[in-house]
């Protein structure tokens, strides 16, 4: 069963909120974003297993810790979660990145994938879907059916707002998949944007507004 996390670290919350300002330019949220992201990789990766290595010091053989696990691929949904990628790439240099895209049909309201491309090896490694904002919650759960689909067995979904509505959707759709968001809001206005929220997150990151 998936878990979900809050990380609320004191560091955070203080970028979160920079982010939400409608003061906040481009060059500050784009940083504030990288900045979360980065500080998220590290409680996203806790639980990285570990196996045994024999090195040696200058003075001794000795054993000590190594990563086991599988390798990461980070998986940003076109195209807000893009701007997540580096900061993760920051402590996990050596994760492959896939592409989702994915568009809201305004008649249907269903999300459509446009674009997705993707490393060979999805089915073996630690997949981490990012997009800064959860709303309703159906790009990230069509985005994990799209990876699903393709192999994937190991998801998780790493956000920086999520709304209530959009954690019980992605919940509902994906059980097995551990939710990481940075904060979690009131709900959602008549038009499934996240209050208080912080906007938009494509636009504010690439200055589209
Ligand atoms: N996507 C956004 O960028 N912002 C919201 O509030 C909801 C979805």
């Amino acid at each position: 069963m998936g878990k979900f996390h809050l990380i609320d670290h004191p560091l955070i919350q203080h970028k979160v909120t920079i982010l939400r300002d409608k003061n906040t330019g481009t060059k500050d949220f784009r940083e504030a974003v990288n900045e979360i992201a980065r500080l998220m990789a590290y409680e996203v990766s806790r639980d990285m297993p570990l196996q045994d290595v024999e090195i040696e010091t200058p003075l001794i053989k000795t054993i000590q810790k190594q990563l086991a696990g599988k390798k990461v691929a980070i998986i940003p949904i076109l195209r807000a979660g893009l701007g997540m990628v580096d900061g993760i790439l920051d402590l996990i240099p050596a994760a492959k990145v896939g592409h989702v895209g994915m568009y809201r049909d305004h008649e249907t309201l269903e999300a459509v994938e446009y674009f997705i491309k993707l490393p060979s090896d999805i089915k073996d490694r630690q997949l981490l879907v990012v997009d800064p904002m959860l709303a309703t919650g159906v790009s990230a759960i069509t985005a994990i059916d799209a990876l699903k689909k393709r192999g994937a067995s190991s998801i998780k979904f790493v956000c920086i707002v999520a709304a209530p509505e959009g954690v019980e959707a992605l919940k509902e759709a994906h059980p097995d998949v551990d939710i990481y968001t940075a904060a979690l809001d009131e709900k959602l206005d008549e038009n499934s944007y996240i209050l208080p929220g912080l906007g938009d997150a494509g636009d504010r990151l690439f200055g589209t507004l």
